[in-house]
């Protein structure tokens, strides 16, 4: 009777220690799966990305300096378009409508601190991935030469 008894309770605790062990196993798929999955898309949310650099963060006026453009245009044509053309992609991506996916601290950084930005940032390192390792040069600009640009792209 005793043995029977003994038995039963084996039986019934090696029943729970199974389920558990089996419940706690699913728990571990289940967060695996939820951190695994969905990898997060780095253009995603350009919005709120200034990038890595000098430029902390920056918003525009909504009215174009037509002086700026003007000084913006000069300095792209002569050190940007090796390679970059304005309405498609060349050795780097084209500038056109640049602020409907870039923020413009972005695109300052970009401009002023290219080499971090492709080790760090993470729409510039897909961006590096994109261009086959071609990397972004630094032209060494100055803040207001890049500012100038920036008013520049704003109106392709
Ligand atoms: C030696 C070639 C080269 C030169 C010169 C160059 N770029 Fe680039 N640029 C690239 C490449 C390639 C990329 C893509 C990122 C990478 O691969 O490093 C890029 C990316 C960019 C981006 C980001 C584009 C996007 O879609 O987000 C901006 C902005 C940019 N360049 C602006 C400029 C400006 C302004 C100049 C001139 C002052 C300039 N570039 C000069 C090659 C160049």
């Amino acid at each position: 009777m005793l043995k029977i008894r003994i038995s039963l309770l084996l039986i019934v605790l090696s029943a729970i220690v199974f389920t558990s062990c089996g419940g706690g196993q699913s728990k571990v798929e289940e967060i695996k799966a939820k951190t695994t999955k969905a990898p997060v898309d780095p253009m995603a949310n350009w919005q709120s990305n200034n990038g890595i650099g000098p430029v902390k963060s920056l918003t525009l006026p909504a009215e174009i300096d037509n002086a700026l453009v003007a000084e913006g245009k000069m300095l792209y044509e002569a050190k940007c378009t090796a390679c970059h053309k304005v309405d498609k992609k060349f050795i780097g991506p084209a500038p056109k409508d640049i602020l409907t996916k870039r923020n413009p601290a972005w695109v300052m950084n970009m401009i002023l601190n290219p080499e971090e930005m492709v080790q760090k940032d993470p729409i510039a390192k897909q961006l590096l991935i994109e261009a086959n390792g071609a990397p972004m040069a630094n032209q060494n600009l100055t803040e207001p030469e890049a500012r100038a640009i920036l008013e520049y792209f704003r109106t392709l």
